[in-house]
């Protein structure tokens, strides 16, 4: 049999589940750590001892000095985003420099897409989709319309400012088509532009070549996902998703490889839920509940600081999660915020109109009226904050996380007992 070599870690539920923590803990085995989907919508946090990171655009594998990082084509990027990043890791000691590397072949996001972003978002009442509003779906909109410009187009700064004119022109009369009366002013955004394009030149090249020679040399890559599998542009919560693929589909082709050289896939799940941004959510708790769990979990956005809504373990969601990514391994994180919550409803199944439901509805708003189905698992008095090994955790928590295996046919692979590090139980 085939070693297993390259592992990819995925969101298995509407984001945030701990993908970061999971990624920076497992790079030590790894030569590459790649993100290939998602721009600066993400939020990954990182504790290392009382030191907390929060990275948006660069891959969660820098804490690792031998690590190499890479944004690959699938990725949009916002240059002063990724400028910022690197400057405030710099700041941190973080060696960035020579470890970066940037496709040529990723979009760009401008500050015009923002723009467009909150005037769409503002004109759509009950359709709002509650994104981040940092410009992805409208420079992904770009990209799939065939205008986008792309990392490759800083390299020539006049015919840059020549594309970036004649897109303002029509981006104006988009906003004005939208009752948007300031119109954008171009040459700012030239100017800042070209700024960007100096200090981005040494850490772009062609990742796909990279990425493919590192393969060929026996080099182990890491495939970070962002976002969750519920918020992926086809088998999520449509249209309250982020607009790209953020499953382990979308790895060949954000990064330019072959799917066989993605050998085993993780995929991460808080012990309970969490979304941020509208759209269904079926197990979603009423406000108090929420609240309780919000202030147990530090349940606040790491890009937007939003509450994040919450609610209890989504098994058939799930499931859809586990399918669709075709899941090796469960991670499953934050079970130490369930200590002490007394016992643990879990959602085995949805009813509609009276009927139990298959499988994940395609259609939100099915999803919207589906009634949860509720087992009830005992809680358990005792901490698992900080566990470190299997036999640690208390017997009732243990059950629960069996209980989430099996119900999502996916082997534990790791639990997570906290934000930091070394709070983990690993299980292979
Ligand atoms: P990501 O986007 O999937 O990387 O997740 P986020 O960083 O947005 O959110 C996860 C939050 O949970 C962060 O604040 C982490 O520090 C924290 N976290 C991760 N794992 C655990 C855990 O096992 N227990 C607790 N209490 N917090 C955790
Ligand atoms: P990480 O990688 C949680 C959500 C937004 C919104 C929808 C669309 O940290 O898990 P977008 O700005 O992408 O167009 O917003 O997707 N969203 C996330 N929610 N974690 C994220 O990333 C998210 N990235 C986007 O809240 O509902
Ligand atoms: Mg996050």
């Amino acid at each position: 049999m085939e070693q297993k070599r390259n592992l990819a870690i995925v969101g298995a539920q509407w984001g945030d589940e701990g993908k970061g923590k999971i990624v920076d803990i497992l790079s030590e085995g790894f030569d590459v750590v790649a993100r290939y989907q998602g721009g600066h919508n993400a939020g990954h946090t990182i504790r290392i001892g009382d030191r907390q990171f929060i990275l948006h655009l660069i891959p969660s594998g820098i804490f690792h000095d031998g690590v190499e990082c890479v944004i690959g084509n699938g990725v949009v990027v916002d240059p002063e985003a990724l400028i910022e990043e690197c400057d405030a890791l710099a700041r941190a000691g973080i060696r960035v420099e020579g470890r970066l590397h940037v496709s040529t072949r990723s979009h760009l996001i401008l500050p015009y897409h923002r723009v467009v972003e909150k005037a769409l978002e503002e004109s759509q009442g009950t359709r709002k989709i509650g994104t981040t509003s940092r410009g992805i779906g409208p420079s992904y909109e770009d990209k799939v319309a065939r205008r986008g410009l792309r990392v490759s187009d800083l390299a020539d700064a006049r015919a840059l400012a020549d594309r970036i004119r004649d897109l303002v022109q029509s981006k104006n009369r988009a906003l004005s088509a939208l009752g948007h009366r300031d119109a954008i002013d171009a040459e700012p955004i030239c100017d800042a532009y070209a700024g960007y394009a100096e200090r981005l030149r040494p850490l772009v090249s062609d990742t796909a070549v990279l990425v493919n020679r590192r393969i060929r040399d026996g080099r182990r890559i890491l495939f970070e996902g962002a976002q969750g599998a519920l918020l992926d542009i086809d088998h999520g919560t449509f249209p309250y998703v982020t607009s790209s693929t953020s499953t382990s589909g979308g790895i060949p082709s954000g990064l330019g490889i072959a799917p066989r050289h993605v050998h085993e896939v993780m995929g991460v799940v808080k012990a309970y839920t969490t979304r941020v941004g509208c759209g269904p959510f079926p197990t979603e708790l009423p406000p108090d509940a929420a609240e309780r769990l919000r202030a147990r979990g530090a349940e606040f956005g790491a890009t937007t600081g939003r509450p994040r809504r919450c609610g209890w373990f989504d098994a058939v969601a799930a499931r859809h999660a586990a399918m669709i990514n075709g899941l090796d391994r469960l991670v499953v994180t934050k079970i130490d915020v369930l200590d002490g919550c007394g016992d643990i409803p879990v959602c085995v199944g949805y009813d509609y109109k009276g009927s139990p439901l298959g499988e994940f509805p395609p259609d939100a708003e099915v999803l919207k009226r589906v009634e949860p189905r509720y087992e009830t698992r005992p809680g358990w008095t005792a901490s698992t904050a900080g566990a470190k090994a299997w036999a640690d955790l208390p017997g009732e928590a243990q059950d629960y996380l069996k209980f989430l295996s099996d119900l999502t046919e996916t082997p534990l692979g790791v639990v997570s007992t906290g934000a930091e590090r070394t709070e983990t139980i690993r299980l292979d």
